[in-house]
């Protein structure tokens, strides 16, 4: 028989990192994780493997021996390459003192946070959005504040007298994520500029958070920030390799920022990760130069999955959402349905489909389901049939 041991006590620890609560998606996924035939849709991820042509070029770097460390920053060639991505993909500029490689777009948010915030700075969130936003803020002493995108005739909208009425003498970034997680609300240039110009104005940072700019499905790509501010502007763009070229475990992401914080961020590569290992590179290198038709083809498997999901979800009477433009999510409220975390639980014990609860993605997620529609045709339509028991029926 096994003892319960009393947890152990290891004195005092750091009480930001204590504070941090698990999300509600992990909450949800273990409930789930081990159901035999469950179709996971929680993650932000889709079902197809890293293309060969891309694995392929990191393992031939790997038999040839390219095994050390390497620049902090990424080697040249790929920075190279990142900025003459940036620059035919936005139509700008950008120099390779602008770009930096990190373990991820997760880590690039990190050291945004880590080089900005000192303790009780705000960063005001455009919400709902990924909760690692909030926590990356929480963990560096800094403190989120919240304003709200809202859903009215078939669109999410982002009130631009509330977002600058949220901002206080603490305030130190705006945080914008768009095309964003979950909802898929993209926002325009003229709102950009907007920010851009409060921001310059009150010397406040821009964080943008751009890492589904290809995923767009009305124009080529998302508008950027980096298309309206000056080198030396308080911006920081992140951005990832993990959602466009299927690259999700690789943790490859790069972080646009102005050229004088480039030693800034070699300093915090150093003491966290000390760099992307070396064979990676050769193969964001070859995502960067042959992947174009990656993406394209990945776009258009989102949108007919975006369809598949919509075309349901719109003839069932309790369910309110916008056809999104852009990323790879539902993001839809239920009639009745006022615990999030709940109704997850209950989706899977019924209908043996993961989803991810809105209570997960910030103060106004409540009241919301998330649905990643980055799959398989059949697998999408298989959840859809799945989950129409529970939630197509009428209105209480
Ligand atoms: C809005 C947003 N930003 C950043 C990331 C981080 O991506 P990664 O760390 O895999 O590059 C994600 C992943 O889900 C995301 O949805």
């Amino acid at each position: 028989m096994m003892l319960m041991s009393a947890a152990p006590d290891f004195g005092s620890m750091n009480p930001l990192v204590e504070s941090l609560k698990e999300t509600g998606i992990v909450e949800v996924a273990q409930h789930g994780w081990d159901r035999q035939g469950l179709i996971p849709l929680w993650f932000g991820e889709g079902d197809l493997p890293t293309p060969s042509f891309i694995t392929e070029a990191a393992a031939d770097a790997m038999r040839r021996g390219e095994t050390f460390y390497t620049d902090q920053r990424g080697i040249l060639d790929l920075r190279k390459e990142i900025a003459a991505y940036m620059n035919r993909t936005f139509d700008i500029a950008l120099d390779t003192d602008r770009v930096s490689l990190t373990t991820g777009g997760m880590s690039s948010l990190a050291m945004a946070m880590q080089m900005i915030l000192a303790p009780g700075n705000e960063v005001l969130v455009v919400g709902p959005i990924w909760p690692n936003i909030y926590s990356t803020v929480e963990i560096n002493g800094g403190v989120s504040t919240h304003v709200s995108l809202s859903l009215r005739d078939d669109d999410w909208h982002l009130d631009m007298d509330a977002l600058f009425a949220a901002v206080t003498d603490k305030t130190k970034a705006i945080f914008v994520n768009s095309p964003g997680n979950p909802t898929g609300w993209m926002i325009e240039q003229e709102q950009q500029q907007q920010i851009l110009d409060f921001a310059r104005e009150r010397g406040i940072w821009i964080i943008a958070d751009e890492v589904y700019h290809q995923l767009v499905f009305d124009r080529d790509v998302a508008p950027s920030f980096l298309q309206i501010a000056e080198d030396d502007d308080r911006l920081f763009v992140i951005n990832s390799f993990s959602k466009s070229w299927m690259m999700t475990g690789w943790r490859l992401g790069w972080l646009t920022h102005p050229a004088a914080l480039g030693p800034t961020v070699a300093k915090l590569v150093q003491i966290v990760t000390s760099g992307v290992p070396q064979f990676l590179h050769r193969g964001a290198i070859a995502a960067m130069r042959d992947g174009d038709q990656v993406i394209a083809d990945l776009r258009a498997r989102c949108l007919k999955g975006r369809d598949i999901v919509f075309d349901r979800l719109d003839a069932w009477p309790r369910i309110s959402s916008a056809r999104p433009k852009a990323a790879f999510y539902a993001f839809f409220t239920v009639d009745g349905m006022d615990d999030s975390v709940d109704a997850c639980k209950q989706i899977i014990d019924t209908c043996n489909v993961g989803l991810a609860p809105g209570s997960a993605f910030g103060p106004s997620g409540e009241g919301y389901l998330r649905l990643c529609y980055a799959s398989a045709p059949e697998r999408l339509t298989a959840a859809m049939d799945a989950l129409e028991g529970m939630l197509g029926g009428p209105k209480a």
